[in-house]
C-alpha cells in the first residue's frame, strides 16, 4: 500500500492544508487552544459517533489532525479546510452537499453523515513530517 509524506511545518494554529492521500483529499488541520477547549468540552454522550478528540490523534499533538476531506455521508468534500470557507455550525467542517456539520475534532454533529470523518492511519516521522498510510 502506497504512503504520503506530508510537511506540516508550515501550518500555523488556525490553518489547515490540504494534501491527496490514495487519490482521495486528506485534511491536515492545526487546531488552535480554543478549537481544542471546544472538543474537549462535548459530552461524548452528546455524539452520534462517540470519540475524543485524544482518541482521533496522537499523544502530545492533540494540536494536529488528519482526516480524509470526504463527508461519510455520500463522500462529497468538505469545507473549512481552505482560507476562507465556512466552517460549519461547529467551527470544523460544512458538506455542502446535504448540510452535514462537523466540529473541530472531525466529528459529524449535524446531518446527515452518519459517523466522523475517517482518520487514516499516519505517523509522525518527525516533529514536522506526518507520514500517512
Ligand atoms: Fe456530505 Fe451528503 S455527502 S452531507
Amino acid at each position: 500500500a502506497s504512503t504520503t509524506e506530508v510537511d506540516v511545518s508550515a501550518v500555523e494554529p488556525g490553518q489547515a492544508i490540504k494534501a491527496v492521500f490514495r487519490k482521495q483529499p486528506l485534511f491536515i488541520r492545526r487546531l488552535t487552544a480554543q478549537e481544542i477547549a471546544e472538543a474537549n468540552a462535548r459530552p461524548l454522550s452528546s455524539l452520534r459517533d462517540p470519540e475524543t478528540l485524544a482518541d482521533r490523534t496522537k499523544e502530545g499533538r492533540e494540536d494536529m489532525l488528519v482526516t480524509m476531506g470526504v463527508c461519510t455521508h455520500l463522500g462529497c468534500v468538505p469545507l473549512g479546510a481552505a482560507e476562507g470557507e465556512v466552517k460549519g455550525e461547529f467551527g470544523g467542517y460544512f458538506c455542502p452537499c446535504h448540510g452535514s456539520h462537523y466540529d473541530t475534532a472531525g466529528r459529524i454533529i449535524k446531518g446527515p453523515a452518519p459517523t466522523n470523518l475517517e482518520v487514516p492511519e499516519y505517523e509522525f516521522t518527525s516533529d514536522t513530517v506526518i507520514q500517512v498510510g
